[in-house]
């Protein structure tokens, strides 16, 4: 008995090895809608408060990819949202546990936030960054929590047999510098060995199942995703976003967004410094270049915008896009992809990075010390950037400092000599290390991690490194793996904004310069050198099967949240109409390509996110009597917009508007309106309207 269970393991163990040497792997795709509140809240992003939603443009999604090897298994989350915190992943693992016991940790769950600025905020619960969205929004919370949670369901409950393929390739084009002054800081040797200022490359992994159909697709490519500029107020996914709409289409056959099998992410990489408005920074006054250190016209920053190739901002996100989406055909359809082979592994450590004191060795050999400092953030920060300009008036590239705004930091949080010398030569405007009133303003405590399948190691990273700091983490991990056993063809990939939110991670030398990313940098100038050695650990412990230490658990502010952002009190839909009135109809008889406008008597979008759902559906008259969907709030063709007609008695209006594709087929269309109101003696109900039918022609 004995000796045939025995025969038994060794052969579940050699069979298990067996599949993952020939690159079998179980994988499975999710795909859940997790769009937050569509008016009212405040973006995260641009750190602009009156950047309130107004409707929905295009929804938010989570993308979920599980793999598995037979015995190990991993799970990679892309969320369209401006980030991911530590409170989301908790309640995400929390949840999925009580369905799945521990097959989803902290060590093999990876959730990486797209970075789009066009966004709900207030998740955070650090509370800093909920300040701009008043505090905590628990819809906005919850919506991805629960969009999180159910894309990886999703995944999990379909799993397939399958191979996983990567790819590269180098697109240009897409994005620029928006620090390139900052990035010349690093040597020149260094700069010598890259062609661009910017990494051009896009790296795929694609799954394809035993019948050789791609059933999953992730893109890497570096670009922030603030094509939608901070005037924008419809939800949006913005650049990277829509590129995961088009793909999915095209690989869907033009199912419904969001409602397709096949699941596309473009996932956000090492795109600190990176700007996709690549007609550059230009003075709104003149046209001219702005000045390059501090970007400012005339001395004033405000004056100094970037825009994208297009003539507005919808067009620069389609153009951005249809770039990103091109590129990842081609790759999907290039014969030089490569099978990937081996094993599933992951590992996961917490650091406290103010306490990090790591040993390094100088260019000249000299042997120091260098140490993480408490949070805090620089005068330039409050500049923000060429793509979103903050509203103080500061300048990028502060280096000295001001009695008045240092007097004013005083009051609020005292910066010690220590806190002065650690963060040298950043000018500290907002101390945030040292406050902890009414709670936690930044983490101190961040999530490292590594996710190895076969020759991938996706390393997740608890912010926004720069072009170049993501290049020394890439290499030094590249390295370090090789040298401890992996392949020689083993490829490192930054998965941008995972897990914990810290803002940017210069290079030191990027640092000096004090730019937005460098005063953003909020552990110091040896950020960088910090997570360098840690993810070499982890590497080193990951390929040994080494036990590391989980390190210190970050504070769970959970309970201790504040939420100043009203509720919904109630809706009226006015005296003489109902809600799901049509107010505006549309023309008898359109035009393909031509805009087709409509209002209804609404009732506010808070109260019914309606998640897999919809707040509008354009439909067309098929076989005589039956009705088809053919566009949701979802797609790119619609907007859904909101106004406020009176806040007295709580009047609202819904305007639909859908820009008719070349496409579309000549016949009978009309435009249906969902929604919820709430009623002024309480309770949330349901209403719907319809429009009169319309006529599109070719
Ligand atoms: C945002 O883009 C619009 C065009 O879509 C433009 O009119 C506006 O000036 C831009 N604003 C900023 C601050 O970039
Ligand atoms: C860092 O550690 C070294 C020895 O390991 C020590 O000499 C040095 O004082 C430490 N630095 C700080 C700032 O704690
Ligand atoms: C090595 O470089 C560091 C920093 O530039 C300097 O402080 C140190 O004196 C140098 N050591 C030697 C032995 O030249």
């Amino acid at each position: 008995m004995r000796k045939k269970l025995l025969a038994l393991l060794w052969i579940i163990t050699l069979s298990t090895c067996l599949r993952t040497a020939l690159g079998v792997y179980k994988i499975g795709v999710g795909i859940a809608d997790c769009t937050g509140p569509a008016a009212e809240v405040t973006f995260i992003g641009y750190g602009k408060s009156n950047q309130k939603g107004c409707g929905i443009h295009l929804r938010q999604f989570s993308r979920a990819f599980v793999i598995d090897d037979g015995s190990q298994r991993v799970a990679f989350v892309s969320v369209d949202a401006g980030m991911m915190g530590y409170g989301v992943r908790k309640a995400v693992i929390s949840r999925l546990q009580k369905q799945y016991k521990d097959t989803y940790t902290e060590s093999n769950l990876i959730l990486s936030g797209t970075h789009t600025h066009s966004a709900p905020g207030g998740f955070l619960m650090d509370f800093l960054y909920d300040i701009p969205s008043l505090g905590y929004v628990k819809e906005t919370f919850e919506a991805l929590v629960d969009g999180i949670t159910r894309s990886v369901v999703r995944a999990h409950e379909n799993m397939v047999d399958g191979k996983i393929f990567i790819s590269t390739g180098e697109l240009t084009g897409a994005n620029i510098n928006r620090s390139p002054t900052s990035y010349l800081l690093n040597p020149e040797e260094e700069r010598d060995r890259y062609k661009y200022d910017v990494d051009k490359e896009m790296v795929q992994l694609q799954l394809v199942n035993s019948a050789k159909s791609t059933i999953g697709v992730i893109s890497w490519f570096p670009v922030h995703p603030t094509s939608m500029n901070n005037t924008n107020c419809l939800i949006s996914s913005d650049n990277v976003g829509y590129a995961s709409v088009l793909m999915e289409k095209f690989l869907n056959k033009n199912s419904l967004v969001g409602q397709g099998r096949i699941v596309a992410a473009f996932a956000s990489t090492n795109l600190g410094d990176v700007s996709p408005n690549i007609k550059g920074p230009r003075c709104l006054t003149t046209g001219e270049e702005c000045d390059v250190v501090s970007s400012t016209c005339d001395g004033q920053a405000k004056l100094c915008v970037a825009a994208g190739p297009g003539d507005n901002m919808f067009e620069s996100t389609k153009i951005i896009a249809e770039k990103l989406f091109e590129q990842s055909k081609i790759l999907l359809q290039s014969a030089n992809a490569k099978e990937v082979t081996g094993p599933v592994r992951h590992i996961h450590q917490y650091v406290d990075m103010p306490t990090q004191n790591v040993t390094i060795a100088l260019p000249n050999g000299t042997i120091t010390h260098v140490t993480g400092c408490l949070p805090a953030m620089g005068y330039s920060f409050a500049a923000g950037t060429t793509d979103g300009v903050g509203e103080l008036g500061f300048a990028q590239g502060t280096k000295s400092t001001n009695s008045y705004w240092n007097t004013l930091r005083d009051l609020l949080f005292k910066a010690t000599e220590e806190d002065i010398r650690c963060q040298h030569p950043k000018p500290i405007l907002i101390n945030s290390g040292r406050i902890s009133i009414p709670y936690q303003w930044q983490p101190r405590i961040v999530s490292t991690q590594i996710v190895q399948v076969g020759e991938v190691l996706l390393i997740a990273v608890p912010g926004e490194f720069t072009t170049m700091s993501g290049r020394r983490l890439r290499n030094s991990v590249q390295e370090a793996a090789i040298s401890n056993g992996a392949s020689p063809d083993t490829k490192a990939i930054i998965t941008g904004l995972s897990n914990v939110y810290t803002s940017y991670i210069t290079t030191p030398e990027e640092y000096q310069m004090q730019r937005y990313e460098g005063a953003s940098t909020i552990y110091g100038p040896h950020t960088l050198t910090i997570y360098i050695e840690k993810y070499k650990e982890l590497i080193r412990a990951l390929l040994k099967e080494e036990k590391l230490d989980s390190g210190p658990l970050p504070v769970d502010l959970s309970h201790k949240v504040i939420s100043l952002q009203p509720g919904v009190v109630f809706d009226t839909p006015g005296l003489i109409h109902h809600f799901g009135d049509c107010l505006l109809q549309p023309p008898t008889r359109t035009r393909v390509r031509s805009k087709v406008r409509v209002k209804f008597v609404s009732g506010h979008p808070r109260n019914n996110l309606m998640n897999e759902k919809t707040f509008l559906t354009v439909e067309k008259l098929t076989d005589g009597d039956k009705w088809i969907i053919v566009a949701t709030d979802a797609d790119w063709e619609t907007k859904f917009i909101w106004t406020r007609t009176s806040t007295l008695i709580g009047g609202s209006e819904a305007t639909i508007e859908w820009e008719i594709p070349y496409d579309a087929t000549s016949g009978l269309y009309r435009i249906h309106h969902f929604g919820y109101f709430q009623h002024i003696f309480g309770g949330v109900h349901p209403y719907s309207g319809v429009t009169n039918t319309f006529q599109v022609i070719q």
